[in-house]
């Protein structure tokens, strides 16, 4: 698959974790992989139709207890994929997400099936595995950029320097 020029990702972020990953991930594509056009959205300004948007579309979230149930999308994801855009086809546009938890939980990183589960039921293609970040994601910025390459070097189609 050749011609991938534009990532779009959607997140939700209520302590701010998500969203630094989402910041490290955009930094890493601007500063290495420039011609890539870059765009960001957070989940409660989304509508269905912003899914569809970009070549690569990425879910962001972390795991919280939406619904008084530990285990669950944050409320904004929750909203946007159970509400906004329940009927969505993705018509086999290649996607992944970003899950963010907490090893104190029982269901720790569990965000991440609710994503999976999401993009699979409604046609997306899965291009590249998700990026799971395990508590705070500071200090965790080589894995991000790591995964971020990874991504990169799919959607062109060719190997980047390392970092
Ligand atoms: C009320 C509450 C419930 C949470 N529930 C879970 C959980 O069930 N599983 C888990 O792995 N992490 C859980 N977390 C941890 C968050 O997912 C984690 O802190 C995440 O990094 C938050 O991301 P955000 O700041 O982008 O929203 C919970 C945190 C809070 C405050």
């Amino acid at each position: 698959m050749s011609n991938l020029s534009s990532l779009h990702i959607i997140y939700a972020s209520t302590s701010g974790h998500t969203e630094y990953v989402v910041d490290t991930v955009e930094q890493y594509m601007k500063e290495h992989v420039p011609t890539l056009s870059f765009e960001r959205q957070r989940a409660e300004q989304a509508t269905a139709e912003d899914l569809l948007r970009g070549d690569v579309v990425i879910l962001g979230s972390g795991t919280w207890n939406t619904g008084g149930i530990e285990g669950q999308l944050n409320m904004y994801m929750h909203d946007l994929v159970h509400q906004k855009a329940s009927t969505v086809d993705f018509m086999k546009k290649p996607m992944t997400c970003i899950s963010l938890g907490d090893d104190r939980y029982y269901f720790r990183t569990r965000c991440t099936e609710h994503l999976l589960r999401y993009i699979r039921e409604h046609n997306g293609m899965l291009f590249v595995p998700p990026l799971i970040i395990v508590n705070e994601p500071y200090g965790q910025e080589e894995r991000v950029q790591r995964w971020a390459q990874k991504l990169a070097e799919k959607m062109l189609e060719e190997t980047l320097p390392k970092t």
